[in-house]
C-alpha cells in the first residue's frame, strides 16, 4: 500500500491527532480541560498526519538542542506522538511518516533526533540506535544508610503546589550543567510533564536543592501508601548540579516518613546511588533498559560537532534513508570530514549513534556484528576514539 499522503497538520487537527496516538496507546483521550493544559507540547509545523481517506497515523517532534559529547549544543528534534490507526497498521504507514519527517528535520538543518520507543522493534529500521540506557531501581530505605564520606549536601525546600512546581523547577533545571546526551527542555516540554503529574492518583511533592550558588537540583515524587506502615515512594524526575546536590537530594528522599521502599527509575547507569550507601545491597537494580534512540539527522556536522581521542579513523557510514549521509568521513582529535581514504570502520548509521553518545562501547557491536573493522587493533582504536568521560543518560522523557 501506498497511495498514504503525509502532510505537517494545522492547528484545529492537533486534538484529532491526539487523540490517535492516545487511542494507539491504549490511553483514554484528554478531556477538554485536560487538552486545555497540554495542547502547548503540540508545536505548529512540526505535528505530522498520514491520510488515506481520513487521519490514520501521526508523528510530531519539538525543536530542542542535544549536548554532545565535549559539551556542544546541536539542534534536535524530540520526536514522540507516534501512532497508527489499529485497523491500519502494519500497510507501511509508519514507514511513510518516518521518511517524510527525516527528510523535514535534514531539510530543515537539524543535526540529530531522539525519540523513546514503545518497542525494541520499531525504529532500527529508520536508522535511529540505542544512543542511552536507563536503570530502574528501588531503594530498601530502611536498609540504606548513608556512609560517612557522603557530601553534606545543602538546603532542601519542599514544594507541594503543583503551579508553584510549574513555575519554578524549568528555571532550576536551566541553570544545571548539561551532560552530554541531556538536551533543553524546552517551554514545549514542561506542560507534558505536569499533564502526566496532574493525572496521578496520588500528592505530588518536589524538593528544590540549593547549594552555595543557589538552586542546584530538584526532585519530584509521590509516594502511594500500602496497606499496613509503609508505602512506596516513586521519584518521578530528579536532576542534579553535581555530588553535593545529588547527595543532599539522596539525604532527604530517605528522610521523608511512611516510606519502605523507594522507586528511582529511568536513572543514569552510572548514577552512584549503591555507593551512597554502607550496604551497596539496600539498592537493587531491577531493569536496565533502552533509553534514548537516537538518529543523525546530519552525519558531517554530527560528527564534527562532538570531541574524539586518541588517533583518527576513517569511517565508512551507510544510510538507506537518508543517503545523502553515506560515505566516508575521517574522525579524530582535529575534527571530522569527507575523505575518499579507504575506510577503516564500517557500520550503518544506526550503530553509529549507538557509538556516538560513548552509550556502548564499538568493540561490543562489533561483536555483535553491527560494526565491522579490519582487524582487532582497529577495534581498539575505535574504542579508544570515541570514549567519554561519563555514561551518557538523557534524563527527559517525552
Ligand atoms: C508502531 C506503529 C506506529 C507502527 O506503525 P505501522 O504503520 O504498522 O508500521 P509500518 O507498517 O510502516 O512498519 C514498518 C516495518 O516495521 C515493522 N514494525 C512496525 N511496528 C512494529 C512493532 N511494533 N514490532 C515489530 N515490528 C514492527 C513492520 O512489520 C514493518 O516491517 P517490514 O518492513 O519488514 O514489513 C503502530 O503499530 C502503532 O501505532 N503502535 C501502537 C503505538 C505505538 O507503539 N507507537 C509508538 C510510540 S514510540
Amino acid at each position: 500500500m501506498n497511495d498514504v499522503v503525509v502532510r505537517a497538520l494545522r492547528e484545529d487537527e492537533f486534538r484529532a491527532a491526539n487523540a490517535l496516538f492516545y487511542a494507539a496507546l491504549h490511553v483514554k483521550p484528554p478531556t477538554d480541560e485536560q487538552w486545555e493544559r497540554v495542547r502547548d507540547v503540540y508545536q505548529p509545523g512540526r505535528v505530522l498526519g498520514a491520510f488515506d481517506d481520513r487521519l490514520i497515523g501521526t508523528a510530531r517532534s519539538t525543536d530542542a538542542e542535544l549536548v554532545v559529547p565535549g559539551g556542544v549544543r546541536v539542534p534536535l528534534a524530540a520526536v514522540t506522538g507516534v501512532g497508527v490507526r489499529a485497523d491500519r497498521t502494519r500497510r507501511g504507514v509508519l514507514t511513510s511518516v518516518m521518511r517524510h519527517q527525516l527528510t523535514d528535520f535534514a531539510d530543515r538543518g537539524v543535526v540529530a533526533a531522539l525519540l523513546y520507543a514503545s518497542e525494541g522493534a520499531i525504529y532500527g529500521r529508520f536508522g535511529y540506535g540505542i544512543g542511552t540506557r536507563f536503570r530502574n531501581c528501588t531503594v530498601l530505605r530502611h536498609r540504606a544508610r548513608l556512609r560517612p564520606g557522603v557530601p553534606s549536601g545543602g538546603e532542601v525546600e519542599l514544594v507541594t503546589s503543583l503551579d508553584e512546581m510549574q513555575r519554578r523547577l524549568p528555571e532550576v533545571y536551566d541553570r544545571l550543567p548539561l551532560r552530554p546526551a541531556m538536551i533543553t527542555r524546552g517551554p514545549r516540554w514542561w506542560p507534558g510533564l505536569f499533564s502526566m503529574l496532574r493525572r496521578q492518583d496520588g500528592a505530588v511533592a518536589a524538593v528544590v536543592h540549593h547549594g552555595a550558588d543557589g538552586p542546584d537540583g530538584f526532585a519530584v515524587y509521590t509516594v502511594d501508601r500500602n496497606a499496613g506502615d509503609g508505602g512506596t515512594m516513586r521519584v518521578l524526575d530528579l536532576h542534579y548540579a553535581d555530588a553535593s546536590s545529588y547527595a543532599g537530594l539522596w539525604r532527604y528522599l530517605l528522610s521523608v516518613d511512611l516510606v519502605d521502599e523507594i522507586q528511582a527509575h529511568h536513572r543514569g547507569l552510572d548514577e552512584p546511588v549503591d555507593v551512597l550507601f554502607t550496604d551497596p545491597r539496600a539498592c537493587r537494580t531491577t531493569e536496565v533498559l533502552d533509553e534514548g534512540w537516537l538518529r543523525l539527522v546530519d552525519v558531517e556536522r554530527a560528527l564534527a560537532a562532538r570531541s574524539w581521542r586518541g588517533e583518527p579513523l576513517v569511517l565508512e557510514v551507510e544510510d538507506t534513508v537518508l543517503p545523502d549521509n553515506a560515505g566516508r568521513y575521517r574522525v579524530g582529535p582535529d575534527g571530522a570530514e569527507r575523505t575518499d581514504a579507504a575506510p577503516d570502520v564500517r557500520l550503518d548509521v544506526a550503530a553509529l549513534a549507538m557509538i556516538y553518545t560513548g552509550g556502548w562501547l564499538p568493540s561490543t557491536l562489533v561483536n555483535a556484528g553491527l560494526v565491522t573493522v579490519a582487524d582487532p587493533a582497529t577495534a581498539d582504536r575505535l574504542d579508544e576514539l570515541v570514549a567519554t568521560p561519563s555514561t551518557p543518560w538523557c534524563g527527559t522523557f517525552f
